[in-house]
């Protein structure tokens, strides 16, 4: 029996493919297709699929012409695959040619025309094209420009700020319209994100949902549990987008951690500790610790805790009336415990720490920016670690999440409603100083 091996992304299933995939199988008894889990094109710099992996696993299947269908999750991967499946052809359509000879060693390379007329890549311009406005002040602004250049079909149009001492000059010199006037962006765009001061959130959110505009705004999203209803139901009625910003949500390592966790790698979860600090004079100052580190800092804590905790403590150190330079808040819930410390002005190692009954769960700091993590357990011959490229710190793929959720109209957020809220709820209780110790 011959058997045959080809790869590919495979996203929006289209003509060229079913025929590249016909023509592999002609060439054998038996074709294996491989579907690459990696989203992220390094040879073009974007993000280039609009299909998650199970959806590409499916158009694949339902074309009936592969014998067996395996995941692409690893550089190098190819080599093992040939060798584990005891491969006699591997194929790929000409637009490869001279890159997979390096197999020859292994099997035979076959390299099949590529049909013209026709990629994933111009149905994809065709159908995304978000015209993206960025509104606020701080420096993080220039990270969202830059990481927006690796999503396909997003284009930043407009900037509106009071502040244009924080951009970057290519950034200033690379958006069409820079104002001041949030009505005269929103005219402009499809879509903000929003990193204006907490407290102008609420106000920002509304006025471009009533504009028409999906919005994707940076976390906390409100400073109120009220105002977060109010937003979300305005967003539903407006059948709009609104989707909190959190880039280490969209992390992989902090996404398979909690796969892992959820896998029962460390048993039962008995608590979670988080700390997040910086030393950052004049940086993106004007925003308290709370609201700067809180929702990063809580949010390991609500998803892998679960936001119905028993009670929490606050212990804070103000520097002035209104911003606090060091925060502790512990958890406590009916069958584990948890805190997050955050600092701007003290320092702190800013690492990760997850104990369960089997073992527990190292990221070194600063894990809410991590490739690497470890599970632990009590033979250290045991221990696994674990590494996942990060690529721009989680927020390409957090607009990825976002363009998705416009073209689907619907919100498939890695962080739940119930987290978002809980976020709110907290720094409302926080605002109150509601039962705080002041240290
Ligand atoms: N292919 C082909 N003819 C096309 C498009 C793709 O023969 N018109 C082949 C590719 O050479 C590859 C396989 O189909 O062997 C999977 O290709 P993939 O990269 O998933 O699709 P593309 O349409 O090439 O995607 P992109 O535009 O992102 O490059």
């Amino acid at each position: 029996m011959v058997k045959v091996i080809t790869y590919g992304s495979y996203d929006l299933l289209h003509y060229g493919h079913t025929r590249l995939l016909e023509r592999a199988k002609a060439l054998g008894d038996y074709l294996i297709v491989g579907v690459t889990s990696d989203d992220y094109d390094k040879t073009r710099g974007k993000i280039n699929l609009q299909q998650t992996l199970m959806e590409r696993v499916e158009a694949v299947r339902a074309t009936g012409i592969a014998d067996e269908i395996i995941i692409e999750e690893y550089e190098g991967q190819k080599i093992d695959d040939i060798k584990k499946y005891d491969i006699d052809i591997f194929t790929v359509g000409s637009d490869w040619v001279g890159y997979f000879d390096y197999l020859n060693e292994y099997c035979k390379v076959v390299y099949l025309p590529r049909t013209e007329g026709i990629s994933s890549s111009g149905i994809r311009e065709k159908k995304r094209s978000l015209r993206l406005g960025l509104v606020g002040e701080a420096a993080f602004l220039n990270k969202i420009w830059n990481e927006a250049k690796a999503v396909n079909g997003i284009h930043i149009e407009a900037l509106c700020t009071n502040n244009k001492q924080k951009m970057d000059t290519q950034v200033v010199n690379g958006i069409d319209l820079i104002t001041s006037d949030l009505s005269e962006l929103l005219d402009n765009v499809d879509a903000v994100y929003i990193r204006s001061l907490p407290n102008l959130h609420y106000q920002h959110i509304k006025q471009a949902l009533y504009a028409g505009k999906h919005v994707l705004c940076e976390s906390p999203v409100t400073l109120s549990r009220v105002q977060l209803e109010e937003i979300l139901l305005l967003s539903e009625e407006k059948k709009l987008i609104m989707m909190e910003a959190i880039k280490t949500a969209y992390a992989t390592a902090y996404t398979r951690l909690l796969l892992l966790i959820k896998a029962g790698k460390i048993g039962d979860v008995i608590s979670v500790d988080s700390t997040c600090t910086s030393i950052r004079e004049g940086g993106d100052g004007e925003w308290n610790n709370i609201h700067e580190w809180g929702p990063t800092a809580l949010l390991p804590i609500l998803q892998i805790m679960g936001t119905n905790y028993r009670n929490n403590q606050i212990a804070a150190r103000f520097r002035n009336a209104n911003q606090d330079a060091f925060t502790k808040i512990s958890f406590t819930y009916e069958h584990g415990v948890a805190s997050v410390k955050i600092g701007d002005r003290f320092k702190a190692e800013g690492d990760l720490i997850i104990s369960g009954s089997k073992g527990y769960i190292y990221v070194p700091a600063p894990w809410w920016k991590t490739d690497y993590f470890e599970i632990r357990y009590e033979n250290p011959v045991e221990n696994k670690r674990y590494f996942y490229q990060l690529d721009g710190e989680g927020i390409r793929y957090e607009l990825v999440a976002f363009a998705r959720a416009i073209e689907r109209g619907k919100l498939i957020s890695d962080i739940s409603k119930d987290v978002t809220f809980k976020i709110s709820e907290i720094m409302e209780q926080f605002e109150d100083r509601e039962g705080m110790i002041m240290i």
